[in-house]
């Protein structure tokens, strides 16, 4: 008998291993499986050496992302050689971008499916093709929205909930709209039935998800009255949103934030580069000068509003002054942080047939002063806050002592805190900023 019939006739008690690299949207997914094998008797495992099926989530975003992935399959291949009746799957943006170098480099995978396939895990277990080792669901499924599919509570307070999958957008470096496809929203109904859901087990902040979340459009709502009618989910304290695309930042939508309630103050708008050139080059739809007047409208509407931002570093044919024109923009802005990385090409991307001009090491020195440069906005910004008084939610105990929590205000500020005996996740106090340390801010019950 073929071991994955084994697997799917005694699935009581069958454990599963799961681990997800990766952006939000990979961890959402991979919230999407557990959901799909947990109401198939499947229980979730922390040890691989335990799981009768092993799965990992993958990234192609960087260089880094693939081989740390990689590395890990590598690792716990044995697993599956020991046992045939171990199952082993790549899932996510590698599955569909990689392949080839996934099966030369681990020949132990049975399964690949790219993540408009998971729908089809529960299938492929129960009916595994006799005689054919490797299964596989991969390539671009332009309707697959997993209507009617809702993903497995998180464990604390704030969950993730994808609006929108894949991306239209054709950004030169980037590998996302390879891996995910084309751009599709998922229908309003759905998204206000999984806040629901999640409001019903304890969430009290979610974060939309999608690549280009505010061009959200579906037959049932656009990203504006998403917005809205989230904001009226009896419950729901916080909503947050990543990653949004400056160019969608409208005059409309920014009145319609400053009206929500529950709204955070807190953006987050992908710079990339502050020169025009650069912008163009990466295709990116907006100029230097469009982006500060982005940010001016986003300001105008939500004074009090946290920025947040993503960089990259030394892309090909970066000049000097360039490089320094981004720094202008950060200095000019002054972003609360900012998610930075050195320029990594993607076989198959537009950028990755253009000639870099930097070596490894003047692409690192260039994220280095970006970093510092960052670092000195975002104690300013910390710094700041001392003395404020801010509503902060609980997340869960601190490691370093008991009695202490973490929690985030509003704009996403981490706060610890000693919130006293009636302490749980997504409990919203009220704290006395008293000092910075670090990244990280220190407060009282106020
Ligand atoms: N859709 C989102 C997120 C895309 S991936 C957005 O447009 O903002 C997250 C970030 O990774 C990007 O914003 C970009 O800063 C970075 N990134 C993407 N491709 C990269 C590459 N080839 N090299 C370095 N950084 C990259
Ligand atoms: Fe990539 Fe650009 Fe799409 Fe973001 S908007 S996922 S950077 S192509
Ligand atoms: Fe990585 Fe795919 Fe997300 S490439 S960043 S996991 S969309």
């Amino acid at each position: 008998m073929n071991s994955i019939e084994n697997l799917s006739q005694d699935s009581l008690g069958r454990r599963y291993f799961l681990e997800t690299y990766g952006c939000q949207m990979n961890e959402y997914d991979s919230s999407l499986v557990a959901g799909l094998l947990e109401a198939r008797g499947y229980t979730p495992t922390d040890d691989p050496g335990a799981a009768q099926l092993i799965l990992v989530n993958t990234c192609s975003v960087r260089d880094k992302a693939e081989e740390t992935a990689l590395e890990k399959l590598r690792s716990i291949a044995h697993h599956r050689r020991r046992n045939p009746a171990v199952r082993l799957g790549v899932l996510g943006c590698m599955a569909e971008n990689r392949r080839e170098s996934i099966l030369e480099r681990i020949p132990e995978v049975d399964i690949l499916l790219g993540p408009d396939h998971y729908d089809r895990l529960g299938d492929l277990l129960d009916h595994p093709n006799p005689g054919q080792k490797l299964t596989s669901a991969l390539g671009p499924d332009i309707a697959q929205t997993y209507e009617g599919l809702f993903a497995a509570a998180p464990a604390g307070s704030s969950a993730f909930v994808a609006v929108q999958r894949g991306c239209d957008m054709k950004c030169s470096y980037c590998i996302v709209p390879t891996t995910r496809g084309p751009e599709r929203s998922r229908p309003l109904r759905d998204v206000l039935e999984e806040t629901r859901r999640l409001v019903a087990k304890g969430v009290g902040e979610v974060t939309l998800l999608g690549q280009t979340v505010n061009a959200y459009r579906a037959d049932d709502g656009n990203f504006g009255e998403m917005l809205s009618a989230l904001d009226g989910v009896p419950g729901l304290r916080r909503i947050r949103f990543m990653s949004p695309h400056p160019r969608y930042f409208t005059e409309p939508l920014c009145q319609t934030m400053a009206g929500l309630e529950h709204l955070c103050h807190h953006i987050h708008i992908p710079l990339q580069s502050g020169s025009s050139r650069v912008l163009r080059s990466m295709r990116r739809q907006y100029s230097r000068d469009q982006f500060l007047r982005i940010v001016d409208r986003i300001r105008s509407h939500l004074p009090e509003v946290a920025l947040t931002t993503d960089i990259i570093a030394g892309y090909p044919g970066e000049t000097q002054a360039e490089h320094l024109e981004t720094i202008s923009v950060m200095e000019a802005v002054r972003f609360d942080t900012a998610y930075m990385f050195a320029y990594s090409p993607r076989p198959g991307t537009l950028s990755a047939e253009m000639q870099e001009n930097l070596s490894a090491e003047e692409k690192s020195a260039r994220l280095a002063e970006i970093i510092e440069v960052q670092r000195r906005h975002t104690y300013e910004r910390l710094d700041s806050c001392v003395g404020a008084t801010q509503e902060v939610m609980l997340e869960g105990a601190s490691r370093r002592n008991g009695e202490e929590w973490i929690g985030k205000t509003t704009h996403f500020r981490k706060v610890v805190l000693n919130p006293g005996p009636e302490a749980r996740a997504g409990l919203v106090v009220q704290a006395k900023i008293i000092a910075r340390r670090g990244q990280i801010l220190w407060g009282e019950l106020a």
